[in-house]
């Protein structure tokens, strides 16, 4: 199978993904090549480090290249304070210098927290994102995103930080859990509600593919880390359009926060999905979309076996009210009002700076009267 090149270009800080599978294996050989010092840490978590990191450190050591594994614990609750700093406890006691070189190895919680990191201590030390989940190889590894949650809101504190490489190794994905597969494949239909029709019709068609691990998987993920490359490019800090690439995370990112990012009851992907479906349905409540509009995309999303609604959540979840405070702290309110990715049909987002509040936790007090505790 091909092994797809994308690259960032930023100026001095252009990088390449490389994507393909069992590029693991010769990953060592690319890293090498990149790195200016023979001193690097590897920060990974509890999961992955159990599957890859032992075969990953030996063929390094080919290189004869000194490595300080960081290993965390898996999931959401990693991107925190605490966890950070044991991060940069560990780096800073291996005396890690400015030209040496920091790997996220992991998914999108270990891509955030390495890469912010990696850009505060000493002022930033290169680092290489290998992303093995599919989430974090179709969004979170590319573009330079950082940072950790808070009690007040996901993603709150962070950098911009760009990676010097990414290596997208397609065949690791076959030992993520089916259930984080689909909540990374939620981020790839976010590419073509926003601005590629026709790749939603095409992944429509290919979708169950994308999953076995077909061509169709790598040419998915090549097609997404260039649709967000293209955005990244033109936006790197999100002064505007970038914003288009946060469809769905408004509503998402709020309900994540609302669950206490307690992976039993939804992870980010699923926010994702739920959050893309509401984006939809608020758009046709502002009479811009049409409701069939709305039901091409549940379907989808609901064959891939994700979650498409509020009520789809397990456990109690916090009012209106509540929901309003974090979807404040996600996106600027000004004079009352809120800015929203919102859609006037199929591929057609648009950046809505002028949303009111009230419709907003209208629709919202909507949404959870549906929304039954099935656990009480
Ligand atoms: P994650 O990092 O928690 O990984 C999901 C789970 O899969 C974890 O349990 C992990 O251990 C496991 N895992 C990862 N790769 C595996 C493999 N190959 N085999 C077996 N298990 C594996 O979560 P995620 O979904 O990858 O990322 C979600 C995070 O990404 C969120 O914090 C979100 O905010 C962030 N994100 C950031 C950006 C950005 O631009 N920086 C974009 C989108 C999402
Ligand atoms: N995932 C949103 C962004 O990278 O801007």
């Amino acid at each position: 199978m091909k092994t797809e090149t994308v690259t960032v270009n930023l100026n001095k800080r252009s990088y390449d993904i490389v994507i393909g599978p069992k590029l693991i294996n010769k990953a060592t050989k690319i890293i090498a090549s990149h790195l200016p010092s023979t001193r690097l840490a590897i920060v990974t978590d509890a999961n992955v480090s159990a599957i890859y990191l032992p075969t990953f450190q030996e063929s390094l050591a080919e290189y004869d290249i000194g490595i300080i594994p960081v290993v965390v614990d898996a999931g959401e609750k990693s991107k925190s304070f605490p966890v950070l700093e044991t991060v940069i406890d560990s780096i800073l006691a291996a005396k890690l210098e400015r030209g040496d070189t920091i790997i996220a190895l992991g998914g999108g919680v270990i891509g955030d927290l390495t890469g912010f990191a990696a850009g505060i201590v000493r002022r930033g030390i290169g680092f290489i994102q290998i992303p093995t989940s599919l989430l974090a190889q179709v969004d979170s590894s590319v573009g330079g995103k950082t940072g950790i949650n808070t009690t007040h809101g996901k993603n709150l504190v962070g950098v911009f930080y760009q990676p010097k490489l990414v290596i997208a190794d397609t065949a690791v994905l076959d030992t993520l859990p089916l259930r984080e597969f689909r909540a990374g494949y939620a981020e790839i239909v976010k590419y073509g509600l926003i601005d590629q029709p026709g790749f939603f019709r095409w992944l429509e068609k290919n979708w169950r593919t994308v999953f076995s691990g077909g061509a169709e998987r790598v040419e998915a993920i090549a097609c997404s880390c260039r649709f967000k490359a293209a955005v990244v490019e033109r936006d790197e800090h999100e002064a505007g359009e970038r914003a288009l690439l946060n469809l769905g995370h408004t509503f998402g990112h709020a309900l994540e926060t609302a669950t206490g990012y307690d992976a039993e009851r939804l992870i980010h992907g699923e926010g994702v999905a739920i959050g893309m479906v509401l984006a939809h349905e608020f758009s046709v409540r502002l009479n811009l979309a049409s409701s069939d509009l709305v039901e091409r995309i549940r379907r989808h999303l609901h064959t891939a076996g994700l979650p498409t609604q509020i009520t789809h959540i397990p456990g109690s979840l916090p009012d209106a009210d509540t929901l309003m405070t974090y979807i404040a702290q996600d996106k600027k309110v000004t004079s009352g009002a809120l800015t929203f990715i919102l859609t006037r049909g199929l591929g057609q987002a648009f950046i809505a700076k002028d949303v009111p509040q009230a419709e907003v936790r209208a629709f919202l007090l909507e949404k959870l009267s549906r929304h039954i505790d099935c656990r009480r």
